[in-house]
């Protein structure tokens, strides 16, 4: 029923965030994580840090051209923005400059009895849709939830695992598609391990076929929603990396084995990638798309991969060298979503990004 009255807005939503050439800003990393982040630019974890951090991001002239939206934490939803800045809501400087404010929901993973060693299944449900409704009143018109799966000698993903998180991601997907938010469908699948990419492309496969199975049973409404897996890569450890030509034929032949053409949008998340690395990939991962002409635009949601450089430059006090490393990448994955992108065309900072066991 409630689904209903939102169907064409949900649609529409999904359509804006799709926009060619363009792809979301995963600034949605919790209190902890973000304390990682300011940690090893030498800050405190202070809330004030964090609103800096965040109007630093949020008063970026020309962003839109191509970030479509934001994904926020909590915090950054309800706060306002430094007084230099002028005090405003957050939000709202986002809005202002055509970028739809999102919001992480799931509220972590934890330890998944029954399953393998490190295995996990992602919290959140319980009061999901009142908390769903607080989020759009204030602005919000997309949601994030992040589950995460994990390839292993000893059996990982076992079937218990791929179930418990697909199932998961349905039911949080059909529960803020309610309140009128756009869900995205995040099934993670770690770099860990050194297993190959042809490995890792026949575990995607599964856990994509079981995650659009529970989608379907719960009724989700899939031009209303979006998908943000990983790319198709070997672990971070295998010992014969693929050529970013062999990462985008696996992608894509994963993609289409698997996820509906109904859903307007695949947006990455960068999953430890360095910031070029990840844009580079994004590149081959729609040159071949266009060679089989994929249905979906294929962008990126990208936390790390965006906000690196930025991070580095602005160093808790330079602004506009923050901005302008987060223009930069934001320019380059732009491109990217079109197979455009020239490396090393745009500056980056190359440091690897990848964190055993990440927790977002
Ligand atoms: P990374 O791009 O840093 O992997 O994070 C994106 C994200 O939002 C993970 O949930």
């Amino acid at each position: 029923m409630a689904l209903e009255a939102f169907r064409e807005q949900l649609a529409a939503t999904a359509a804006a965030l799709a926009a060619p050439g363009s792809g979301l800003l995963a600034a949605d990393e919790s209190t902890g994580t973000i304390g990682k982040r300011l940690a090893a630019i030498g800050l405190d974890n202070t809330e004030d840090h964090r609103r800096a951090y965040r109007t630093l991001l949020a008063t970026t002239d020309g962003l839109a051209d191509s970030i479509s939206g934001v994904i926020l934490f909590e915090e950054t939803l309800f706060q306002d923005s430094t007084a230099e800045a002028g005090g405003q809501p957050l939000v709202e400087l986002f809005q202002r400059q055509g970028i739809v404010p999102g919001i992480k929901v799931d509220q972590g993973v934890e330890p998944l009895p029954g399953g393998l060693a490190g295995e996990s299944w992602c919290t959140g449900l319980k009061g999901l849709a009142e908390r769903a409704a607080r989020y759009y009143e204030r602005g919000a018109r997309f949601a994030k939830w992040r589950a995460v799966l994990q390839i292993s000698a000893d059996g990982c993903p076992s079937e218990l695992a791929v179930r418990e998180n697909a199932w998961g991601l349905a039911r949080y997907a059909r529960t803020v598609q309610e309140q009128g938010l756009v869900p995205i469908v995040e099934p993670e699948i770690l770099m860990d391990g050194d297993h190959d990419i042809a490995t890792t492309a026949s575990v995607q496969e599964w856990v994509l076929r079981t995650v659009y199975e529970a989608l379907a049973t719960n009724g989700v409404f899939l031009e209303g929603s979006l998908l943000k897996p990983s790319m198709t890569l070997a672990g971070a450890a295998c010992p014969q990396p693929p050529s970013l030509e062999e990462v985008g034929a696996f992608t894509v032949r994963t993609l289409s084995r698997t996820v509906p053409a109904a859903v307007p949008a695949i947006l990455f998340l960068s999953g430890g990638l360095s910031e070029e690395d990840a844009s580079l990939a994004l590149n081959a991962i729609n040159q071949a798309a266009d060679g089989v002409g994929a249905p979906w635009h294929l962008g990126f949601s990208f936390g790390r991969a965006l906000q690196q450089s930025c991070l580095r430059h602005w160093g808790g006090n330079d602004v506009a060298a923050g901005q302008g490393a987060l223009l930069a990448r934001a320019r380059a994955n732009g491109l990217a979503s079109q197979g455009r992108y020239e490396a090393g065309s745009e500056p980056s900072d190359d440091t690897s990004l990848f964190v055993a066991n990440y927790t977002y």
